[in-house]
């Protein structure tokens, strides 16, 4: 495996991918890996000669200071972790000053709005910074792939819009939630979760799967409110949104339409961990 930590290496290895033709795959990611990255791995592995996998916690994309200092970080497990599905998977793992050089500029995209909805309206340029780092990293490995993960749906909105806008001629591929036998969503963050926290939280999925059995049958504000009253009866637990969206546009709807597509979306707080989830509903 090559671990690298400066742009100047990857640039060297990149154009010298480039010269041989190879297929570049990129997997981004803050870390902390768990089965669900390393699916976006395999998948990599599976459909590019040439893997990048890159390990940085963005700083500009944490509105909270306190999110970002208790993010978790286990870069010597992650390590062994990626070097058991393949030794040929290339690493960068770079300084935060690499990265942003002496300030923390972010850059300003034009989303349609899409940064405005669900996470957006609770964390404030949230997107603008997952935008300024994918960007910059879209620069620097010139991906022929590039692999993110349907937990983080309203992200993989946010990349195909970033596309369009840069013309990078990358291939967005979404890849499937990976799920704890109970169906709660791998997270990085549920290692900050107590055992029987985590054991509880499997009320997440329950409640998306609720939602998609009662789409057609029950009205959207009684769905919600029946959600809302299991979630919030949970001690710890705290139901930051559920939301019937358009699954384009990611626009809050209140009644069904034969011609669209729907995605409910939610965030649930367990002691003051984040955790989200989606599921296409229709
Ligand atoms: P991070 O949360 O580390 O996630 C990295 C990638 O793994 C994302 O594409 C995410 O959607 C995917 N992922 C996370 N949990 C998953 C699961 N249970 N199943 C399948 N895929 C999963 O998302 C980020 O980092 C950052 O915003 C990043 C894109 C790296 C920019 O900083």
């Amino acid at each position: 495996m090559q671990l690298y930590t400066l742009k100047s290496q990857v640039e060297k290895s990149i154009d010298k991918a480039k010269d041989l033709k190879k297929t570049i795959g990129l997997v981004p990611t803050m870390g902390s890996l768990h089965q669900g990255h390393l699916s976006l791995l395999k998948k990599a592995v599976q459909s590019c000669e040439v893997v990048w996998v890159t390990i940085f916690v963005n700083p500009t994309q944490f509105n909270n200071k306190q999110d970002l200092n208790n993010y978790p970080k286990n870069i010597k497990k992650d390590l062994k972790m990626i070097y058991e599905i393949s030794k040929n998977i290339f690493v960068f793992n770079p300084e935060i000053s690499e990265m942003y050089e002496n300030k923390l500029k972010i850059e300003n995209f034009d989303f349609q709005d899409l940064d405005k909805e669900l996470e957006g309206k609770y964390r404030n340029n949230h997107f603008s910074g997952v935008g300024t780092i994918v960007s910059k990293l879209f620069n620097l490995f010139k991906p022929t792939k590039a692999f993110f993960g349907e937990k983080d749906f309203q992200q993989t909105r946010i990349i195909d819009r970033l596309i369009k806008i840069k013309n990078f001629q990358t291939e967005l591929v979404i890849c499937p939630t990976v799920r704890e036998q109970n169906g709660l969503a791998l997270s990085s963050r549920n290692a900050l979760l107590s055992t029987e926290n985590k054991e509880k939280a499997a009320v997440i999925y329950k409640t998306l799967i609720y939602c998609k059995e009662n789409f057609e049958k029950k009205s959207f504000k009684n769905i919600y409110n029946d959600c809302k009253k299991e979630i919030n009866s949970l001690n710890d637990f705290e139901l930051e949104y559920l939301e019937i969206t358009d699954n384009k546009t990611l626009k809050k709807t209140k009644k069904n339409d034969v011609k669209k597509s729907f995605r409910v979306f939610i965030c649930v707080l367990v002691n003051g961990v984040r955790l989200i989830d989606n599921i296409l509903v229709k």
